[in-house]
């Protein structure tokens, strides 16, 4: 069974507001996700457009265009649906965005690991005997 990760609480994501954010392996890459609220319900995709492997965001965490209809890349103007994260216009082709399995309890939005996604690596921790970072 796959254990839920928590993303954030449930109130940070306002409607159609700004998106949430967190680290993620993608095929073993580092990447971020990113969920959203539409219509009540949160959705959640790799923050990857699917023309070029970049990120969406045209400001930190701004994913939906100035009408907050739609799910907008920042670098070619790609335009996707946020709620099956499917190409309504521009370069991002038949491939859509790559969605992240997301759920709602106990007062937190939770994200589902998969073969694909998985959580990021921890920091290695320091060797036996070698110096560990100073405290700040
Ligand atoms: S990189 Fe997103 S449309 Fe080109």
């Amino acid at each position: 069974m796959v254990e839920p990760l928590r993303v954030c609480p449930s109130d940070v994501l306002e409607e159609r507001g700004l998106g949430v954010q967190w680290e993620l392996r993608y095929c073993g890459m580092e990447e971020r996700a990113f969920a959203l609220r539409i219509d009540g319900q949160v959705y959640a995709y790799l923050n990857r457009c699917a023309h070029v492997p970049t990120e969406l965001d045209w400001q930190p965490n701004e994913f939906l265009d100035t009408e907050k209809r739609y799910i907008l890349c920042a670098v070619h103007g790609a335009v996707y649906s946020p709620k099956t994260g499917a190409c309504v216009m521009g370069r991002c082709g038949r491939a859509g965005l790559i969605p992240v399995r997301v759920a709602e309890f106990d007062g937190f939005v939770h994200w589902y690991p998969s073969d694909t996604l998985q959580p990021p690596l921890e920091p290695a921790a320091p060797a036996p005997g070698e110096p560990t970072a100073p405290a700040p």
